[in-house]
């Protein structure tokens, strides 16, 4: 069968994707089921996604998995998303190792319950050796949040001395966020057909290319992520130069 990943350059490979999985709700509701039923059907889009990119060679995937303003949504859905968040990090944990995957998870990491905290930080320790493919699990996480934290540090930094506020640039903003040690995004795709960036990575993103399809998360395949590499490809990044210096 013929298959887009065919027609992805493997020289021009994103290095970072982020993915903002939206429309799980809708998927549900289309086929008449409960808004958990769509999350439950995530988890595979989930998986099809990173062993997508660990197998092209993608070193980041950072995925938004439950935002600050997701902690508002009912006590039953975000109860059933913490269990299912608990149950993929046990029934996952082999396959990430399988398939050399770190783990890792930015956000107000603080806020979630503590047997969801343990999990995840027992699963990070597991995969910390791994160093195929980073994958962030965004969780209780917002741009914003992550600018005041960011900003909050500065500010201690700078009253105790340890910082002159001269040195302030944007590398140093970066260093201080939770995606420190990664590289920017070079792709972020949205799936569902919303075209908002719904305070993601919003320091991070400032040249990523932005991909957006219709397709509900739960339904977004291999193939999708292929299709959105072929489209990111075709683009020409500019950084702020002329097409005519980029070429040079
Ligand atoms: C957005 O769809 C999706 C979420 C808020 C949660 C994403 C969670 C998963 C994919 C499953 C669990 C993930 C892990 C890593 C264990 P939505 O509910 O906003 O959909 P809607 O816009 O159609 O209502």
């Amino acid at each position: 069968m013929e298959s887009l990943k065919d027609k992805i350059i493997m020289e021009r490979l994103p290095q970072h994707i982020a993915v903002i999985m939206d429309g799980n709700g809708r998927w549900a509701k289309q086929q008449g089921k409960m808004r958990v039923f769509g999350h439950q059907h995530g988890v595979q889009a989930v998986r099809n996604t990173a062993e997508a990119c660990a197998e092209l060679g993608v070193k980041y995937l950072t995925l938004y998995a439950f935002s600050t303003e997701n902690w508002k949504r009912s006590s039953f859905e975000v109860d059933a998303l913490m269990g299912l968040l608990t149950s993929a990090l046990k029934n996952e944990l082999k396959t990430l190792n399988d398939n050399n995957i770190r783990l890792n998870a930015i956000g107000d990491l603080k806020r979630l319950p503590t047997s969801q905290y343990e999990a995840l930080m027992y699963a990070i320790d597991n995969t910390k050796n791994n160093d195929r493919m980073t994958m962030t699990l965004c969780l209780s996480y917002s741009g914003r949040w992550e600018l005041v934290k960011a900003m909050k540090d500065i500010a201690d930094e700078v009253k105790n001395g340890s910082l002159d506020p001269e040195k302030i640039d944007e590398a140093l903003i970066s260093r201080h966020l939770a995606t420190a040690d990664m590289p920017d995004p070079d792709l972020l795709i949205r799936t569902s057909g919303e075209e908002r960036i719904s305070n993601y990575l919003l320091w991070q993103i400032a040249y990523s290319e932005l991909y957006f399809t219709e397709k509900f998360w739960p339904d977004f395949s291999k193939e999708d992520l292929y299709q959105a590499i072929v489209d990111y490809q075709n683009r020409e990044r500019r950084f702020g130069k002329t097409s005519e210096q980029i070429k040079k």
